[in-house]
């Protein structure tokens, strides 16, 4: 399996968990992406509202570089945050380039993300695709802070797309009050998140700022891509669409994307489980886990359960 992170400590616990926390800025990095935060707000256009395009859909309650109006902006918040996190990217994972990234602010008493997995943003039986998140003030669950269902990731919703339904949807909140850990992460620390890991946060309950970055990387070899379906056509086809970070800039998550290849279709259906098949599952192999690895696995599980 091709490795995401440099060091073989880290890589494990990534791989066994879904997620690891690593040291990765400094101070001085912090207050100087806090105070470029700042400076850019000017330029924002504003988050893109699902009303604006005439679609109904849930409202987001916090500050979103990737849904922001205005691109010029988006191009400048990820020059900004690329200049000053690739650096470190390179010292601590194995050839991955940029594709997305946002600054998230939760103001007081908003924020909350519902419970989730990322897009997928390759083809997760071949790569990993990851998110740095990278708070700039101390996290903890009262300002709102992520938090994982460890073990989860390359388990659930192998095809995740903005119009796909999600096989989670009807155990979300069972999930939420019995799975979740929260990462308390000091500013300047960050979270190697498999893209694919379930995961949510809180609203932010203090009255400090709580200002996170998000930065999505990908492979350096390896193609992105974007699960597109339009229901109007078919709900259950699925377009496979390779696309690059020129795609995400102009986004509209409400919108039909336009001139993007589609290199396949497929259909599609998704069926809701059950928490008890959640539970199974998550004790079962990754989606990228071979065979025989596979067997081995369950030999263990059966002796350890
Ligand atoms: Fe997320």
């Amino acid at each position: 399996m091709r490795p995401v992170l440099r060091d073989p400590a880290y890589e494990k616990i990534f791989q066994e968990e879904g997620y690891v926390e690593i040291p990765f800025l400094s101070q001085e990095e912090v207050e100087l992406l806090k105070q470029k935060f700042f400076d850019l707000m000017p330029t924002s256009g504003g988050n893109i509202t699902a009303s604006d395009t005439g679609v109904e859909g849930g409202e987001i309650t916090y500050d979103f570089t990737f849904i922001d109006k205005n691109i010029e902006y988006k191009k400048a918040v990820f020059d900004e945050i690329t200049k000053i996190f690739m650096p470190h990217v390179k010292k601590w994972l194995a050839d991955y380039r940029p594709l997305i990234a946002n600054y998230i602010r939760k103001k007081t008493a908003g924020g909350e993300v519902p419970l989730h997995q990322n897009w997928a943003f390759a083809d997760e039986r071949k790569v990993t695709t990851v998110s740095i998140w990278c708070p700039l003030v101390d996290s903890n669950v009262e300002n709102g802070t992520l938090q994982m269902v460890p073990r989860s990731q390359k388990r659930f919703g192998e095809v995740r797309g903005p119009m796909i339904p999600w096989e989670l949807d009807s155990i979300k909140h069972d999930i939420i009050e019995q799975c979740l850990v929260p990462c308390n992460v000091k500013a300047g620390n960050a979270v190697v998140l498999d893209d694919s890991i379930v995961h949510y946060s809180a609203i932010n309950k203090t009255n400090d700022l709580r200002l996170t970055i998000q930065l999505i990387l990908i492979p350096d070899e390896e193609p992105s891509i974007h699960y597109h379906v339009n229901p109007a056509v078919d709900k259950n086809q699925v377009n496979v669409l390779e696309v690059d970070k020129d795609f995400y800039m102009e986004f509209n998550p409400w919108k039909q994307p336009e001139g993007a290849r589609v290199v396949r279709t497929f259909q599609h259906e998704t069926q809701q489980i059950t928490m008890q098949e959640f539970k199974k599952r998550i004790k079962g192999p990754k989606i990228d886990e071979k065979q025989p690895f596979n067997l081995l696995r369950r030999v263990r599980d059966l002796i350890t359960n």
